[in-house]
């Protein structure tokens, strides 16, 4: 199996991701005996915590490509970002100072906030992007507190257009039996558009994303086809077939009002 991998943070140095080069090294090892042959590195851009420009991530990504041509590591890196939601992203967009899934600046790899889905992102910020021709990529949405309160949320988005990723080991086990189930849902809801691995340097949050393809298999092997797909035409900027979507239906309703509870 050949694997595109949209969110990765191995790029050294930059983020919370992988420290320094051996690590990075290291990690590019596992995805490609993963089964990962071509992965956009994605550091965090616009969060509370850090800022990383579109020259450095070109520049950075260059020179990591190069050392893993130097170690014979085959795996081929593209300059990304995970850019977080803000009320200044169209301000970045149009300074130049976003990254997107392709060459072409057709679909960018946009995080949420994580306890909530602000609401201007559907009345401002959404518009503001198809206006540009833009199509957001929500990242994990499975793990988007607003999300999992009220499943509706990531609905509303799709059908307005968003595309979403769902992380490789969300589907796993690395979140708890809460979010592999929601994953499970929104996938049977075709609210789904393909998997990444969101890889860390620390445990559990490595490439799991031939194990997450092959559960996919399992239950729907189309859809694995499908999913594997989609990462590849994201990443080329190619159109993402929309299949007919539903709403989640979710199995464990008490189980989410019970953890939102104890959170108050
Ligand atoms: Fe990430």
């Amino acid at each position: 199996m050949t694997l595109v991998d949209l969110h990765s943070h191995i790029l050294p140095g930059v983020d919370d991701g992988s420290p320094d080069l051996a690590t990075s090294l290291e990690l590019a090892q596992e995805a490609v005996a993963d089964g990962v042959t071509h992965m956009l590195l994605t550091p965090h851009h616009m969060d509370s915590n850090y800022v990383n420009h579109k020259k450095d991530v070109v520049e950075r990504t260059q020179a990591f490509q190069q050392a893993l041509e130097q170690e014979q590591i085959p795996l081929k890196v593209f300059p990304g970002q995970e850019v977080h939601l803000t009320e200044h992203l169209i301000e970045a967009i149009d300074h130049d100072d976003v990254l997107y899934a392709d060459a072409g600046n057709r679909y960018l790899m946009l995080e949420l906030p994580h306890t909530h889905v602000p609401e201007y992102f559907m009345r401002n910020i959404l518009p503001e992007l198809q206006t540009r021709g833009i199509t957001p990529v929500i990242v994990h949405p499975e793990r988007n507190q607003g999300i999992q309160r009220n499943h509706q949320l990531l609905y509303d988005m799709v059908r307005a257009g968003c595309l979403t990723q769902l992380t490789a080991s969300s589907y796993l086990d690395a979140f708890g039996e809460h979010v592999t189930q929601l994953t499970q849902e929104i996938i049977d809801a075709n609210l789904g558009t393909t998997f990444s691995s969101d890889a860390h340097a620390y445990k559990g949050r490595r490439s799991r994303m031939s194990a997450a393809y092959q559960k996919l298999a399992d239950n729907d092997r189309d859809k694995a086809v499908t999913y594997t797909g989609n990462a590849k035409a994201i990443l080329n900027g190619e159109d993402v077939p929309v299949p007919e979507i539903q709403a989640i239906r979710t199995k464990k309703k008490s189980l989410w009002d019970k953890l939102f509870k104890s959170r108050k």
